[in-house]
């Protein structure tokens, strides 16, 4: 008979100070039951309203999760500000500046309005001009475009990440509104390829599929000014950095940007199918999973999530 291995006795989880505050803030919401969850993308509407998961990332890659937060959900808009790094990165700023512009609209995301003094979408994280960005995205079809951005969104992951193809199915077949502005678009001269091509790398990017975890990451890599804390690896340079913060502080929560700059203060991005993630800069990025969405499309708990962290932490940007 073999001896049995010489293992060591595990020492049981003590929990850190933090996690014992996650799991606090996480039971003070668990009976939140407001809003509601998206069904405009049919197959959001299918989400569980109780899952409810908060993961945060520190910039020396420790992780802190609590509730869902290994739950796998679309990313949605929550895409957006990593596309446009990505379109800073592989175009420069000129380049990225003829197609989309920085003003904060005050309008839901996915209207449908131009600048009229010069044809671009307002800013990069609504739909429109997230349309015109995903333009940007290389390569000379769909597939090599598709592995090319989920190659970029696994670099600020860590890890591979792929597309959840129900989804973007119910969203290609359902996307007539995004459908009307990338036309308008083509007619007005800032698309130069086939809106359908382009509504494709669109609708793919929006069906990403991530856990709290991934995005805490993601916006953990923002806060690192770059550099993803568990891989290491330099994923964009500081300057676009702070220029996809920049347009996040002011635009990231559409017609609630300006409350969400006055109470919260940090630069934020949320998604219809129930995430937000939220950037300190040189600390730490927070992520938050709950499907019940409120009246301009930001998740309930979500909002409230980061609203407590910031106010229990002095997080305030001011
Ligand atoms: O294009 C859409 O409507 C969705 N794929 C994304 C919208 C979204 O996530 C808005 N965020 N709160």
């Amino acid at each position: 008979v073999a001896p049995a291995p010489d293992v060591p006795p595990r020492s049981p989880h003590v929990a850190t100070p933090i996690e014992t505050y996650l799991k606090s803030l996480h039971m003070s919401l668990s009976d939140v039951m407001a809003g509601e969850v998206a069904s405009y993308i049919p197959e959001l509407g299918l989400a569980d309203p109780k899952k409810f998961g908060i993961c945060i990332a520190t910039v020396d890659g420790q992780l802190y999760s609590v509730g869902d937060a290994g739950c796998p959900f679309t990313i949605q808009s929550m895409s957006k500000p990593f596309m446009h790094g990505y379109a800073l990165r592989e175009h420069g700023q000129e380049r990225v500046a003829r197609q989309v512009g920085v003003e904060p609209t005050g309008d839901p995301f996915n209207s449908i309005t131009l600048d009229d003094v010069n044809n671009r979408p307002f800013n990069p994280m609504v739909n429109a001009g997230a349309i015109a960005v995903a333009e940007l995205m290389k390569g000379d079809n769909t597939s090599e475009r598709t592995e090319n951005m989920l190659d970029f969104f696994g670099q600020f992951a860590g890890r591979p990440l792929e597309i959840d193809e129900q989804v973007y199915r119910s969203e290609h077949a359902t996307g007539h509104r995004n459908r009307a502005i990338a036309y308008m678009m083509l007619n007005t001269g800032m698309l130069s390829l086939p809106p359908e091509e382009v509504l494709e790398t669109y609708f793919r990017q929006c069906s990403i599929r991530v856990t709290c975890r991934d995005m805490a990451v993601m916006a953990a890599t923002l806060a690192a000014h770059g550099v993803n804390p568990l891989s290491g690896q330099r994923v964009l340079s500081p300057d676009h950095v702070r220029d996809v913060l920049s347009v996040m502080s002011t635009c990231g929560m559409y017609d609630y940007a300006g409350q969400w700059a006055f109470d919260v203060g940090l630069p934020a991005k949320s998604g219809v199918a129930g995430g937000v993630i939220a950037v300190i800069p040189g600390q730490l990025g927070i992520a938050v999973y709950s499907p019940p969405l409120d009246s301009v499309g930001n998740s309930i708990r979500g909002v409230a999530v980061c609203q407590k962290f910031a106010q229990d932490f002095s997080l305030h940007a001011y």
